[in-house]
């Protein structure tokens, strides 16, 4: 039996986006099942719609959003199937991020730890393949549940479909906007966790709590402190993470730049191309702090730009190309945004038009 669909109209995104922009959706539908997406599709068939899920690496980039918007807020977390040593875990798109790593926490299921207080929610894990203190979401994906638009059948790709890089996936790249995320199939461990410990800040942490063995809960509390030290509470000062990706550069280029900046951090990559913190890139050219209108560089970390109160997509886009600018003037190198700004994140027909 289907049920009537939740829409709004002249709805405020406000509270939909971590960056607190308060753009308008002319058409604002809640879906919470598989069945009131088919409705919604069917009602929209004729234009590109936006995919919204928790907002938290979205960028509202128009104070309009004429096209409607999806809200994808499917819920429910359960066991699908366990062994003595494994567990795969479903959790739809619209529960939030953390509480699915609190809730695997408690029943003692690790993988997740290392990716505890990351806003947002399950959809966008896929689409990000989000990661945090040398974790991603590939090391613990086994399938996602997508509505396929063409066919309008849920299908499942396994891991290995989702092509998961370095905040990429084939959903914002080769096959953008062919599937809608409904729910994440994870691939924890029951015993023998594979704890993650490398980072120096996780290693810091737990010796200063006098912690030798430690727990998945030691590692997710450990992560979340440090957390909550470094990075703003979009809840106090909206933001969205860290706003542009960390550049790959190869060795040679590397070398080069050594020689003009010998304090120049890099981290090895598997690929052996070596990844260097557009932190440090960002705050070598004085933008740490730095503050315009109701946009900022936050004052304790130089990747995230901030909202201090109205400050519209436009007014992030122009700091951030202004921060793109100088790196590359000084350093050669391009930041690439690893927000995805909405009005490129359309689904649909004539969806880039
Ligand atoms: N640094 C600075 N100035 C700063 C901050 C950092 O120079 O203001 C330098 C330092 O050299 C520091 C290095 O940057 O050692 C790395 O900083 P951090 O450990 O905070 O990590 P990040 O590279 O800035 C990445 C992810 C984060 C993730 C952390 C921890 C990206 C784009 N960001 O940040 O993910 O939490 O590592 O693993 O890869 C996100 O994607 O939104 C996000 C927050």
């Amino acid at each position: 039996m289907s049920t009537s669909l939740d829409i709004k109209t002249n709805f405020s995104l406000k509270r939909c986006n971590t960056f607190a922009i308060d753009a308008y959706a002319d058409k604002f539908i809640a879906i919470s099942s598989v069945d009131e997406l088919a409705q919604a599709l069917d009602q929209i068939s004729s234009g590109p719609f936006l995919v919204l899920g928790g907002g938290s690496n979205l960028l509202l980039d128009q104070s309009r959003i004429h096209q409607p918007v999806l809200w994808i807020n499917n819920k429910g977390i359960e066991v699908l199937k366990q062994t003595e040593a494994e567990v795969l875990v479903r959790a739809g798109a619209g529960e939030n991020w953390h509480e699915l790593v609190l809730w695997s926490i408690e029943r003692g299921f690790g993988g997740l730890e290392n990716l505890s207080l990351i806003p947002g929610n399950v959809g966008a894990a896929p689409v990000q393949n989000i990661g945090a203190y040398g974790v991603e979401l590939k090391d613990v994906l086994h399938q996602v549940e997508v509505m396929n638009l063409a066919t309008g059948e849920v299908e499942l790709l396994g891991a290995e479909e989702c092509s998961l890089g370095y905040r990429d996936s084939v959903f914002k790249s080769t096959r953008r906007g062919r599937w809608i995320i409904m729910a994440v199939i994870f691939r924890l461990t029951r015993m023998h966790h594979q704890l993650r410990l490398e980072y120096g800040s996780i290693q810091n942490r737990l010796a200063q709590s006098g912690i030798s063995e430690p727990t998945i809960r030691d590692v997710s509390n450990a992560v979340i402190r440090i957390r909550q030290e470094r990075l703003p509470d979009p809840a106090q000062l909206p933001n969205a993470g860290s706003f542009f990706k960390n550049p790959l550069v190869s060795v040679t280029q590397y070398e080069t730049l050594k020689e003009a900046y010998p304090d120049i951090p890099c981290y090895e990559q598997p690929d052996a191309s070596l990844k260097l913190p557009a932190a440090w890139l960002i705050e070598s050219c004085q933008w740490k702090g730095v503050r315009r209108g109701d946009v900022g560089v936050h004052e304790q970390h130089a990747l995230v730009l901030v909202n201090y109160g109205r400050a519209s997509g436009g007014e992030i886009i122009e700091l951030a190309q202004e921060i793109q600018h100088s790196v590359f003037q000084r350093f050669a190198i391009q930041l690439d945004f690893e927000v995805n700004l909405a009005s490129k994140s359309l689904f649909g027909p004539h969806a880039d038009s």
